[in-house]
């Protein structure tokens, strides 16, 4: 017979090996809450977001959170301010309006060759990117260059980023209020890579950057005008190598997809 402790850790062993990484209350918690009491409500005009899109301290000296309109004007307002990769990064770094950012281990901001003809943009790092700090690490980044390689690419000609910078909790999908709130930064980042083609792989980056409304295995293989500040620029819609790694079947999908980029690149050289 086991013991108590055994079965606990028989239980942990098995929760692991489903892939559980984040323990979840029963309940939701409201840990901005919890550590910033809320003023009385007399005293706290409803927020206008143009008013209010500078970070406010708290008495304790952190952040308060924003609310997400607030968040998404603040977001706005610096993304539009970064005249480069290295200062839009930095300010990234210190924007305290996304949630993701208080239960991921650190941003992940981008990897490759800025500037590159090709910028790919994922949708949001994994457990291997947090640990890391770079996007596509794990095992779909191991598929990522192995697709990039088939067509002569790799991380020294093209850019890489994703859609949201910091980690969904066990890997969620972000909500559309995480994208909508990450989304200057993303746009502002493709602005100032400039690639010659855009790819957009899977379904949040797709919907998102592309505005399209379908799924993505009606929008992959498909080509797109993508808005770059007065020059439109092709977007390809593709799927995501971690779906890839779920339904290997559909690589010959993908294969097409990046034979069309490949000839797209020609084209364009
Ligand atoms: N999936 C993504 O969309 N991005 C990453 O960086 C890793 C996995």
């Amino acid at each position: 017979m086991p013991n108590e402790e055994s079965s606990h850790r028989q239980l942990l062993e098995f929760l692991v090996a489903a892939g559980v990484e984040t323990p979840l209350d029963e309940h939701p918690v409201d840990r901005f809450a919890l550590s910033v009491p809320p003023p009385a409500k007399a005293e706290v005009p409803r927020p206008d977001p143009e008013v209010h899109a500078e970070p406010r301290a708290t008495a304790g000296g952190a952040p308060a959170p924003l609310a997400p309109d607030a968040a998404i004007m603040e977001a706005r307002r610096l993304a539009a301010s970064a005249p480069d990769l290295e200062t839009l990064r930095a300010l990234l770094d210190a924007f305290e309006g996304c949630a993701l950012k208080s239960t991921a281990s650190r941003l992940v901001f981008a990897d490759g060759e800025p500037g590159a003809p090709v910028m790919i943009v994922g949708e949001a790092p994994g457990r291997d990117e947090d640990e890391i700090g770079r996007p596509f690490v794990g095992r779909a980044g191991q598929l990522l260059d192995k697709m990039l390689s088939a067509i002569g690419l790799n991380r020294g000609n093209v850019y890489v980023a994703n859609t949201v910078p910091w980690r969904p909790p066990g890997n969620r999908t972000p909500t559309p209020q995480e994208i909508a709130i990450c989304l200057p930064f993303i746009t502002r980042q493709i602005e100032l890579s400039a690639p010659e083609i855009l790819v957009t792989m899977g379904a949040p980056a797709t919907q998102t950057l592309l505005g399209q409304k379908e799924g993505i295995l009606r929008l992959r293989g498909r080509w797109f005008e993508y808005g770059l500040k007065g020059r439109p620029i092709p977007a390809l819609a593709t799927l995501h190598p971690a779906y890839l790694l779920r339904q290997p079947s559909q690589k010959a999908l993908a294969w097409r997809d990046l034979r069309a980029l490949r000839a797209k690149l020609r084209h364009l050289a």
